[in-house]
């Protein structure tokens, strides 16, 4: 059937010109749709983290060589971990704290994992302003409560490196973390 189009492209017989300028708004949407999802895929490809970039986002880390009373410092994303194997009597120190006194209330069990609670591993980044606590090391001032010390103002943590004193407001941070044999973990 003949037509006559307006020059705005609208019909006077029977709307067949409406419907296809209707045609032409649709595929030019979905032309757009088209070319949002074209865009949308480089840039989703490029948030998807690279094989160098996973393995940095977990640290393994070989306990065999700390002893009891020792502690490591390591990194994990690039910031400093510290992995400590507790005395019996640091972890004593630690079960005798009521938790409810406690500014952060955590027990040393919530801190590791089930039956192997002679292993705290923590970040090494004070809660106050992100210095790096001493205690980790050889001979360093592990503060009045035996955990860690931190020297920027003055933050003492226990030996379950709960916060006990000073300024920093939470324990020192446990990161995911689990054992993949009984000498190693996997953080992260
Ligand atoms: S940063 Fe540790 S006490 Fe301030």
């Amino acid at each position: 059937m003949a037509s006559v189009e307006h020059s705005d492209g609208q019909s006077l017989s029977g709307g067949e010109g409406v419907r296809r300028r209707d045609f032409i708004n649709i595929a030019a949407v979905s032309f757009a749709g088209v070319g949002a999802v074209v865009v949308a895929l480089p840039l989703i490809d490029q948030m998807n983290p690279s094989a160098d970039v996973l393995a940095l986002a977990s640290t393994e880390v070989d306990l065999s060589a700390i002893q009891p009373g020792q502690a490591i410092k390591t990194t994990f994303r690039s910031q400093p971990l510290f992995v400590r194997q507790l005395t019996p009597a640091e972890i004593a120190e630690a079960d005798k704290v009521d938790p409810s006194t406690l500014r952060d209330p955590q027990t040393l069990e919530e801190r590791t994992v089930d039956g192997k609670k002679q292993w705290l591993i923590t970040m090494g980044v004070c809660t106050h302003l992100g210095c790096v606590p001493l205690g980790a090391g050889e001979g360093e001032n592990r503060g009045e409560f035996g955990g860690y010390f931190c020297p920027c103002h003055g933050s003492s943590y226990d030996t379950a490196a709960r916060i006990r004193k000073g300024p920093a407001p939470k324990n020192l941070e446990v990161p995911k973390f689990s054992f993949t044999s009984d000498t190693a973990i996997l953080v992260g």
